[in-house]
């Protein structure tokens, strides 16, 4: 097992990463400060994974969410289930939420936590690769809102961050590729020398040979953890992080959550990303078929949908949280391996790129 730190002064915590953590009943009730647990889930994943959570639980007040699956259910509604579920069972100020499943179960879980009684503490066992190399890490909650994706949320930290390996094993390829998308992420964010190993061995991480995963997942966390360590509140160089995002979002919301994966959506956004860099002049012709290339190989789509025209794009772009003052701004790329913070764009060129790239 690998450990990781979160460092957030008080507020700091630990990532484990290594297989048969679901077992470790020592690791998670480390982590759970009184008697009284709910353990939030889905359909799908409690058939897999709930027992042997309970099980590690064994011997505190345990109780049970398990709600629909998919994007299209992180909405307020169900965090008002996840409130009933709580005050129904009288649980107090110290019972903690565990949020197993991906990123979706880990944003609505960590979302009531936060709000539960102003706060109650709350662990994430991620179970997807996309939440345990980036949403289970960094304590941004939310739900959706219908015009937004995570347009109602807070900063709301993790206890700790419990990610058993073995559960990819179960993990559909479709959604193994959406995980990759945020790991490649961070090689053209910040780290050009992990961009390098991803393009030698992104053959291997779809063969999910465990070795190379695991190299992934701990990489992808430790750049997490020090971007989120620096700016924990996106003040400044954790907007780096969503690179894409803007544009994924437009997909998202525009197509209706869940038809594009999150991590699909983000790989066409990035590809976007690339090529309105390449327009502005901060990146060749070379370094933007080398962000598409990649995510073509790692399976993930680089064009986006024929129904969303750019004035769709636009239209749903201005909802951003990096947005001021109505004012769009977006993350690019300043080189292949460093994003810019946001930046307000011309009009012209953010037109060019959604009218003629991937048309
Ligand atoms: P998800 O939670 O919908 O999980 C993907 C699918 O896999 C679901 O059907 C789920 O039930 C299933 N599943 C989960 N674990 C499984 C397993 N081990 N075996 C088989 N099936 C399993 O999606 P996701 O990609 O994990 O997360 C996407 C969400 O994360 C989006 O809502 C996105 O906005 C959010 N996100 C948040 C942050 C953050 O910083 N908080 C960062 C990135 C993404
Ligand atoms: N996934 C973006 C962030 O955590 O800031």
């Amino acid at each position: 097992m690998k450990t990781l730190t979160v460092s957030l002064g008080v507020r700091s915590y630990p990532i484990y990463i290594g297989p048969g953590l679901l077992d470790r009943a020592d690791l998670i009730q480390a982590h759970v400060p009184g008697k009284q647990v709910l353990v939030v889930t889905n359909e799908v994943v409690a058939p897999l994974y709930l027992e042997r959570t309970l099980a590690a639980l064994s011997g505190k007040e345990f109780r049970t969410i398990v709600l629909p699956d998919g994007e299209a259910y992180k909405t307020l509604d169900s965090a008002m289930a996840i409130f009933d579920a709580l005050l129904a069972e009288r649980f107090s100020r110290t019972a903690c939420i565990v949020a197993l499943g991906g990123g979706v179960i880990g944003d609505l879980a960590g979302f009531a936590a936060a709000c539960y009684q102003r706060g109650v503490p709350f662990i994430q066992v991620p179970t997807t690769l996309l939440s345990q190399v980036d949403s289970s890490v960094g304590g941004k909650t939310a739900v959706n809102h219908p015009r937004g994706k995570n347009m109602i949320g807070a900063f709301y930290q993790p206890r700790c961050v419990l990610a058993d390996t073995d559960t990819l094993n179960t993990l559909p390829d479709r959604e193994l590729s959406a995980g990759l998308a945020e790991v490649i992420k961070y090689g053209f964010i910040r780290d050009p020398e992990f961009l390098a190993w991803l393009e030698a061995n992104i053959e291997r991480l779809l063969r999910r040979e465990p070795e190379a995963l695991t190299y992934a997942i701990e990489r992808s966390c430790l750049n997490k953890a020090d971007v989120v360590a620096e700016d924990e509140t996106e003040t400044g160089v954790r907007a780096t992080l969503n690179l894409g995002h803007t544009f994924g979002h437009a997909v998202e919301t525009g197509m209706g959550y869940g038809v594009y994966l999150h991590g699909e959506a983000v790989a066409i956004g990035m590809c976007q990303a690339a090529d309105l860099s390449r327009r502005l002049g901060w990146i060749g012709e070379g370094e933007a078929a080398r962000v598409i290339r990649l995510l073509e190989r790692a399976r993930l789509p680089v064009v986006p949908p024929r129904e969303l025209d750019a004035d769709a794009f636009l239209e749903h772009m201005a909802v951003d949280k990096k947005n001021v003052d109505g004012g769009l701004r977006l993350i690019l790329l300043k080189a292949l391996g460093e994003a810019t913070l946001p930046v307000v764009v011309a009009a012209g060129p953010l037109r060019a790129t959604l009218e003629s790239y991937g048309r």
